[in-house]
């Protein structure tokens, strides 16, 4: 790394153009929570190696896409977006552009872009992206497309990246796991992120004390499958609820079937832990869910439900829901419908089924016809969202206190302990990562208003 920032600079140094004398650079995320994460850790070396923060694509020297490849739709978007910056570089020809994440750790989508994609200069995967100094090194001096895809497990899976640039300064993300060795049926993450592995908790400790001290107030514990966090989830949930400053918990992915009662008894006493959990339920019909590989049934997801409402008072339970699995009957879907009407999800993201090429669902043959989908994709969506809107109605008139997430010119907007989303006024100025309690006074589908009086 020290070389690399050496020649780098002094590369920089020469160029002495884009925002403030020096080169800049632009990070477009696509995906989950672990990818906003990674591109803080890029913008961090980035910034090590003298780049500044350009404020659109533009406008910047180095353009790098951190990509996302659950669903073939976010794959599309991201070429479609390549396409622009193959036309904005026909103008700027210095402009280098580099590829990294999920969509390019897919062998057949390097060997496209080495084809198809020439005017892309650097592509890198999720292993190695701790090597990006050196291979924006070889990108511009070698003068060629540099690719490597490797699996380099040596480190900074573990240690990682320090993170000197992040995106708020109230709250943050915090790996704790990395990988999945779930393969649920349909899902390309194991393939591209590799097996599980959980950071040492020394590591993951002291990263939360450090962003403590450093202001943050909320952490986020990431990773695809944080309840088999080794060697115990609850327990560190107790450790990280024991540092000063930090004073909210969120952790996201929860597996349902293993969310112990060790787990809700700690999520139950912890009052830093918030009462919010996502727990993607995927399907509820319990053949479908078989064939999915996800190894509970509907009645497993609901007595857990169960559990963890009577355990929790106030409990916002969240999920993935993904409409057209192959095989799907009318009567697989009415059984989701039913499971989506008892557990009145606070919030529920549904997902057309999208065939991932090395998965073992891609093989299947009785696909749904996309008319078939999309009409049960209308019908879940129309289900879940009175739902959201009874739920945040009955809110009015209580008193929440709300994190000040984003301060706009006319108001604020914060989330509460079960992370609704509420617009509000304030009579004094408040700041990101302020706790002030609001009283709720007009209930939207996917937000709430409220009054904040000092
Ligand atoms: N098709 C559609 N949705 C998918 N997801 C994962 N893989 C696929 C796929 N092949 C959804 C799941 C997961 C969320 C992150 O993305 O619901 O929980
Ligand atoms: Fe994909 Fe299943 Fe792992 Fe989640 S648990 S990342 S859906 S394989």
């Amino acid at each position: 790394m020290e070389n690399y920032r050496y020649l780098i600079s002094a590369h920089n140094d020469a160029l002495a153009c884009g925002a403030e004398g020096r080169p800049s650079f632009f990070i477009r995320t696509y995906g989950c929570q672990m990818n906003s994460r990674d591109s803080e850790k890029l913008a961090s070396l980035l910034t090590q190696l003298g780049y500044g923060t350009a404020v659109s694509q533009e406008d910047a020297d180095l353009v790098l896409y951190n990509t996302c490849c659950v669903r073939e739709s976010a794959e599309d978007r991201i070429f479609g977006n390549l396409g622009r910056l193959k036309r904005i570089k026909k103008d700027k020809p210095g402009l280098i552009i580099g590829v990294c994440g999920c969509m390019t750790q897919q062998p057949e989508i390097a060997q496209k872009i080495k084809e198809k994609h020439k005017y892309i200069n650097l592509v890198f995967g999720t292993m190695n992206r701790h090597r990006l100094p050196e291979f924006l090194w070889r990108a511009i001096n070698e003068k060629k497309q540099i690719i490597d895809i490797s699996e380099d497990t040596e480190l900074p899976e573990l240690t990682d990246i320090p993170v000197t640039t992040r995106e708020f300064p109230h709250k943050a993300g915090v790996n704790i796991m990395y990988g999945c060795n779930n393969f649920c049926s349909y899902c390309i993450v194991p393939y591209v992120r590799g097996r599980e592995k959980s950071r040492p908790v020394e590591d993951v400790l002291q990263e939360v004390q450090a962003l403590a001290a450093d202001g943050v107030k909320e952490v986020m514990l990431l990773g695809q499958n944080v309840n088999s966090f080794v060697p115990s989830f609850p327990t560190l949930l107790r450790q990280i609820s024991d540092i000063t400053g930090i004073e909210r918990i969120r952790f996201m992915t929860s597996h349902p079937k293993d969310f112990s009662d060790e787990l809700i008894k700690a999520v139950a006493e912890l009052p830093k832990v918030c009462n919010w959990m996502h727990l993607p339920i995927q399907s509820g019909s319990t053949k479908v869910l078989d064939d999915m590989n996800r190894k509970y049934t509907q009645q497993q997801y609901l007595s857990l439900i169960s559990r963890l409402r009577a355990a929790i008072p106030g409990l916002a339970v969240s999920t993935d829901i993904i409409v057209g699995y192959p095989g799907e009957t009318d009567e697989d879907f009415e059984e989701t419908l039913k499971v989506v009407r008892e557990v009145r999800f606070s919030n529920a993201f549904t997902f057309l089924y999208s065939k991932r090429s090395g998965t073992p669902a891609a093989a299947r043959t009785d696909i749904i016809p996309p008319k078939v989908a999309s009409e049960r994709f209308d019908r879940l969506v129309a289900e879940i969202g009175p739902i959201q809107y009874e739920i945040n109605a009955s809110k009015i008139g209580q008193t929440f206190d709300v994190m000040v997430e984003e301060v706009t010119p006319v108001d604020y907007k914060g989330r509460t302990d079960d992370h609704s989303l509420v617009h509000f006024s304030s009579p004094t100025p408040l700041k990101q990562g302020d706790i002030v309690p609001v009283k709720i006074t007009t209930a939207k589908t996917f937000y709430l208003t409220g009054e904040h009086h000092a």
